[in-house]
């Protein structure tokens, strides 16, 4: 969590570190701060809340230095404060320094930091750094910096600036991103991409153990033994337009109309003109396929559901047995697993803490690990025997949408071309299921701009004032359940239950009073009559019944309050339209509430700590 950025040019720096903190205020926005160089000594602004109260007090820094760092904090270890807020300095003011991660053995290094007279003024784990560089300088930022990293044990990146080296910035990172923006006599360095994407899309993704050193017109990269290494420059296709909102009045709504266009893009050039499936860089040989015994999917929130209907498609289509599990559990199991197992990890980031642990289990244990990941360059890319590109493009929202509707999409395509590899689905079904994906962005499109989000709009102002919401699903609309309660939860923090609709009658069903609004997932498929069961039960104890289904279907439009009917499709493709209207109900339901949809509290985008 947290955002980083620092800036190493010829202009006055201060507004263009702001900017910077401004695209990735969704990595964390409880405190924020910047230090610039300015006369060869250190200027430093701290604010607690979001970036408007750093904006607000900003012209406390002057404008003429041109190199500094800044960071927007996600709170681990001290509450949101002025003085946990970063960069922190060293016990001289010299030095300061910004930290993304966790330094795990923090305690024990403050402890002996203090022992030696060295006084901290936060509670946070990160001012180590600043006291150890301070401990360990000798007249060169970068040894210092190398020295810190040494004795740093957890996952982090950090950059640091020394007064007496008003020229560079220094960076390190383990396990945690870091990236550097090249511009013409200017460089940035930062957690993230977007930070920079207004001035260059030339970008270089270091290593773990890289030292980073940023200056005006270079940036050189070293080992930790000193020598120089090089590392590939790449052009990232982003435009600074997708980091806007492009006139919707936030990320969320936007990135949810951009979900057309994610779907194209994800599946461009994945069919081929037989109508298979081609996928790339997968890693996996056709003896790899063939001696495959069980597919292990491990993902966390979102990501997990999108896991979940690759369950259903994988079992179905290849025939192989599949287990999902929930990352943060997986890696404190002691899981069987071995060289017969495929470990497919979801992470829309490709850096969260717990399903990159997960892998490294998975890989340990001899598992061949496919990373299906939306970020070129992630941690999870570098980790992966094989890597499934989404392409949804660059998702702000803290909520995850567009992300979601693509990795639905990948665990489809490849559960189809893992069912043709294995001879288990002839070239004819095979066919059939891709000329019904092709359909879909379109079908979206128009569902989309039809008038489906006016009808869900004033449905949702209808039950914004809920105490409490049930979802319910079977089979592949169980997923979608999930993935519609948990954007309920996040942004409109409604208590909402979401159950196989099965497995109401064995507990769940005891919360519905008369009037609970239940939101059932009832698009067209082989369970389907079931489904209508489990609504009449619903409605006999007098709840109230928002219902999405396939379009045409008249069935449930008699004893539903509220239908939210999607376009007709395959039932397992069903996934990638039920989903859009519990989207917009959760999105209504919020702004309705009042909430700030973009910056649910609590939560942040990437979540690098476990
Ligand atoms: C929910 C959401 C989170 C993420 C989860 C995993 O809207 O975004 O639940 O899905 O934190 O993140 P990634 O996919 O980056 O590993």
């Amino acid at each position: 969590m947290c955002g980083i950025v620092g800036y190493a040019g010829g202009r006055p720096c201060r507004d263009i570190l702001f900017q910077g903190l401004r695209k990735l205020e969704y990595r964390g926005y409880d405190s924020a701060g910047l230090s610039v160089i300015s006369d060869d000594r250190l200027e430093l602004l701290h604010s607690v809340g979001n970036l408007d109260n750093l904006e607000a007090i900003l012209d406390q820094v002057g404008d003429k230095g041109t190199l500094g760092i800044a960071h927007t904090r996600w709170a681990t270890h001290g509450r949101p404060s002025a003085e946990n807020a970063h960069p922190h300095t060293d016990c001289t003011g010299r030095f300061a320094i910004v930290l993304n991660g966790i330094v795990e053995n923090y305690l024990s290094l403050r402890a002996t930091l203090q022992d030696e007279g060295h006084s901290f003024t936060s509670e946070t784990d990160a001012e180590v750094v600043a006291h150890l560089i301070e401990r360990a300088y000798q007249g060169s930022l970068r040894q210092a910096v190398v020295e810190t990293y040494r004795q740093m044990e957890g996952h982090f990146a950090f950059c640091a600036i020394a007064a007496d080296e008003p020229d560079v910035i220094v960076g390190m990172r383990k396990e945690t991103p870091l990236v550097v923006g090249l511009g013409q006599g200017e460089n940035f360095v930062a957690s993230a991409v977007p930070a920079f994407l207004a001035e260059t899309r030339a970008v270089v993704f270091p290593d773990d153990g890289d030292v980073v050193v940023v200056g005006r017109e270079t940036v050189e990269i070293f080992d930790l033994d000193g020598k120089r290494v090089e590392r590939l420059i790449q052009t990232v296709d982003w435009d600074d337009e997708a980091a806007e909102k492009a006139g919707y009045e936030t990320f969320m709504l936007k990135e949810i109309h951009e979900q057309p266009a994610a779907l194209a893009d994800t599946l461009a050039e994945r069919i081929a003109p037989d109508g298979r499936v081609a996928l790339d860089g997968l890693g996996l040989s056709a003896e790899d396929i063939r001696r495959l015994e069980r597919v292990i999917i491990v993902a966390c929130g979102t990501s997990y559901h999108a896991g979940l209907i690759g369950e259903y498609a994988l079992e179905r289509w290849a025939r192989v047995p599949v287990e999902v599990e929930v990352a943060s559990e997986f890696r404190y199991r002691d899981p069987v697993i071995g060289p017969d197992c495929l470990c497919i990890a979801i992470s829309q980031s490709g850096e969260t803490a717990d399903t990159l642990a997960a892998m490294r289990l998975a890989r340990r244990a001899g598992a061949q690990v496919l990373a299906l990941t939306n970020i070129v360059g992630s941690q999870a890319t570098r980790e992966a025997d094989g890597v499934l590109f989404t392409r949804a493009g660059l998702e702000i929202g803290v909520a995850a949408t567009k992300t979601f509707l693509t990795q639905v999409l990948a665990v489809l395509l490849f559960a189809l071309w893992m069912g043709d590899r294995r001879g288990l689905l002839d070239g004819e079904r095979v066919r059939s299921f891709t000329e019904e994906l092709r359909r879909v962005p379109a079908l979206l499109s128009d569902y989309l701009e039809g008038g489906a989000e006016g009808q869900i709009e004033e449905a949702a102002a209808r039950y914004a004032a809920g105490r409490f919401f049930m979802v319910l699903g079977r089979d592949v609309g169980l997923p979608v359940a999930l993935e519609g309660a948990l954007k309920l939860k996040e942004i409109s923090y409604v208590p909402t239950e979401a159950c196989p609709a099965g497995e109401m009658k064995h507990g769940p069903i005891a919360l519905l009073e008369e009037g609970s609004p239940v939101v059932v997932v009832a698009t067209d498929g082989g369970v389907h009559d079931k489904l209508v069961s489990n609504v009449q039960e619903v409605r006999a104890r007098g709840a109230r019944i928002i219902a999405v289904t396939s379009e045409g279907n008249e069935r449930l439009a008699e004893m539903a309050d509220e239908v939210f009917q999607v376009p007709r499709t395959d039932e397992m493709l069903a996934p990638l339209v039920a989903v859009v209207p519990l989207q917009l109900f959760a999105y209504y339901v919020a702004k309705a509430r009042g909430e700030k949809v973009d910056q649910p509290r609590n939560l942040a985008k990437t979540v690098t700590v476990e």
